[in-house]
């Protein structure tokens, strides 16, 4: 396992999946109901962008600290929620400075969003950022920390005794069959709990994405996509997806609404789209 996710947080791929994330967060919560949330491949949980790791990359320039210095005049909804989000996290540090210090990973965005009685639990393999997470939850009764294979407890955790879940699988894609793994564990996953809303982050390079998305055959679907066009260095991650199954109502529109809007925003020759099963639509993202 070499993958740390210190040297990508708050890249294109973590702004893809984190808007989304608070998004489908903020509407699962709006309901009076209990949510169980499992990230099974959770990362350290917060991000140090001065870091000499993070520096080293310098991936949240294209990212993150691109949407902070937009500007918020015609922000989207979605795209709002989420920088909120990251504020608040990057205070937690000290005074808020001209520039971003700190990045949420998905556990702390998920843990600033449950309720009381809402609960999380995190699968984190990795040695050294298993135990950055546990540090990062200790004492957190809301929060459990798993050192433990996140697509096992796709099985073990899974129908949760709320009956509302959100799943959020963000594997590294460092194996070459990570896609086949992925699919098996989903498959078991939703063969135990059909209603979960299960969030899916996956790389685009070649036909793979594209035949893990249509492996999904007719479940219920939103699919976003970002790519960056043809100005990144060659051997770099130049385009991404989530697919979202079971999404709760209203997060396609909010989505519509803030993906063309970031793609504006992340620089020229970006572009999203938005993939909807059943097929209602199939269209890319209006221009913002
Ligand atoms: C892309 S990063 C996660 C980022 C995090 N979800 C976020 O959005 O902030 C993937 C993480 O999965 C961990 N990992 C790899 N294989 C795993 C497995 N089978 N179960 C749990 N974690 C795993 C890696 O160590 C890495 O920290």
């Amino acid at each position: 396992m070499n993958y740390r996710h210190g040297y990508h947080a708050g890249n294109f791929a973590d702004v893809l999946k984190h808007v989304a994330l608070v998004m489908l967060l903020r509407l699962l919560t709006s309901k009076d109901k209990k949510l169980f949330v499992l990230d099974t491949h959770a990362g350290a949980g917060g991000y140090d962008l001065a870091s000499s790791v993070a520096q080293r990359t310098g991936e949240a320039e294209a990212g993150i600290l691109r949407l902070v210095s937009a500007g918020r005049q015609g922000m989207p909804e979605a795209v709002a929620c989420y920088l909120d989000a990251v504020s608040a996290y990057d205070r937690k540090f000290g005074p808020p400075g001209a520039r971003l210090h700190r990045y949420p990973g998905s556990p702390r965005l998920v843990r600033a969003a449950l309720r009381p009685g809402d609960r999380l639990v995190a699968c984190e393999l990795h040695p050294q950022d298993g135990l950055a997470l546990k540090r990062e939850f200790a004492g957190d009764r809301a929060v459990e920390v798993r050192q433990a294979d996140g697509y096992h407890a796709l099985k073990a955790l899974l129908p949760p005794p709320e009956r509302r879940g959100l799943i959020l699988i963000d594997p590294p894609f460092e194996a070459p069959d990570e896609f086949e793994q992925l699919a098996r564990a989903l498959r078991h996953g939703l063969r135990r709990f059909a209603t979960g809303c299960y969030a899916i982050w996956y790389p685009i390079k070649d036909d793979a994405a594209a035949a893990f998305v249509s492996g999904l055959g007719d479940l219920k679907l939103v699919v976003l996509e970002l790519n960056l066009g043809s100005s990144v260095t060659p051997g770099k991650l130049a385009a991404c997806g989530l697919a979202v199954i079971n999404p709760p109502w209203k997060f396609e529109e909010a989505m519509r609404e803030a993906l063309p809007w970031i793609a504006a925003r992340l620089g020229p020759g970006v572009t999203a789209a938005i993939h909807v099963r059943p097929t209602t639509s199939t269209a890319p993202a209006s221009p913002a």
